[in-house]
C-alpha cells in the first residue's frame, strides 16, 4: 500500500464549502419569508464556488483537472459493466467523473435560473427585471424542477459514497478530508 495525494487543499475547501452552501440554500428557501435573504446569499456563494471550480479544472493539480477525468459515456458504461477492465485512476473513476459533470451542470442551471426567478410575491432574482414576465415564470419553473433533479443526484452521490465505503472498502470521504488516498 502507498499513499498518494489526490485532492489538493483548494479542491477540498471547494467541496465542503459547496456542501454547506447548497444545503443552506435549500433550507433557507424552504423556510421562506426573510429566509430568502439568506437563500440569495448562499446562492451567490455557490456561483463563486462554481466559477472557482471552472478555473481549477484547468489550473488545479493533476487530479483536479478536467483533463484527468474526461466525461466519456463509453468509459462510464464499460466501468459499470466491468470495473476491472477499465484502467484504474487515482482520481474520479469514469462513472464518478460522469456524475461530477452532471452535478456541476445541474448546479449551473440552478443558480442561472435563480437569477431570473421570482416568487410572485416579493422575492426576485437580481436579473429578473431584464426578462419578460413569461420568461421569468418559465425560468422559475425550471428552478423548481431542477432542484428535484439536483437533490436526487445528491442522494445518488451519497449512496455511491456509502457503497464505496462499505462494500468496496475505499475510504473516499477520508481522502476528501485529508487529500490522501491509500492505493495498492
Ligand atoms: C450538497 C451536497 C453535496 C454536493 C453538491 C457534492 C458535490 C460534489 C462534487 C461536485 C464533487 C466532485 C469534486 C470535484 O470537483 O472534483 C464531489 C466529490 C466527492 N464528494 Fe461530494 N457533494 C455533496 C455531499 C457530500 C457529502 C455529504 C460527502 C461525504 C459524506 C461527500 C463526499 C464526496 C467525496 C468522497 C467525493 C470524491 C469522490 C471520488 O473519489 O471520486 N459529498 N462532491
Ligand atoms: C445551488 C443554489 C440554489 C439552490 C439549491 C436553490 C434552491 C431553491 C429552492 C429549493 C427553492 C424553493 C422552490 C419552491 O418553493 O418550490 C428556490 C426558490 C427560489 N430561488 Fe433558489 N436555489 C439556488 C440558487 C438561487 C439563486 C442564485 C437565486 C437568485 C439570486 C435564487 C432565487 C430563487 C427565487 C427568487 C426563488 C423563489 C421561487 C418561487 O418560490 O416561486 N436561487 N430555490
Amino acid at each position: 500500500m502507498s499513499r498518494i495525494y489526490v485532492w489538493d487543499l483548494p479542491l477540498r475547501i471547494f467541496h465542503w464549502a459547496l456542501v454547506g452552501c447548497v444545503v443552506a440554500a435549500i433550507i433557507s428557501a424552504n423556510i421562506g419569508g426573510n429566509g430568502f435573504v439568506w437563500h440569495f446569499r448562499f446562492g451567490y456563494a455557490v456561483i463563486v464556488l462554481l466559477v472557482f471550480r471552472l478555473i481549477w479544472g484547468f489550473a488545479g493539480s493533476r487530479y483536479a483537472r478536467f483533463s484527468s477525468f474526461p466525461p466519456s459515456p463509453g468509459r462510464a458504461l464499460a466501468y459499470l459493466k466491468d470495473p476491472a477492465r477499465v484502467p484504474a485512476t487515482h482520481g474520479h473513476n469514469p462513472l464518478g467523473a460522469f456524475s461530477v459533470y452532471a452535478m456541476l451542470l445541474l448546479l449551473c442551471i440552478q443558480v442561472g435560473t435563480g437569477l431570473f426567478a421570482n416568487d410572485d410575491v416579493m422575492w426576485e432574482g437580481p436579473l429578473r427585471q431584464y426578462v419578460s414576465d413569461s420568461t421569468s415564470a418559465l425560468l422559475t419553473t425550471v428552478h423548481k424542477i431542477n432542484r428535484i433533479a439536483l437533490i436526487s443526484l445528491i442522494g445518488l452521490h451519497l449512496a455511491a459514497i456509502i457503497f464505496y465505503t462499505r462494500i468496496k472498502k475505499e475510504k473516499l470521504v477520508k481522502a476528501m478530508i485529508s487529500g490522501y488516498k491509500d492505493v495498492s
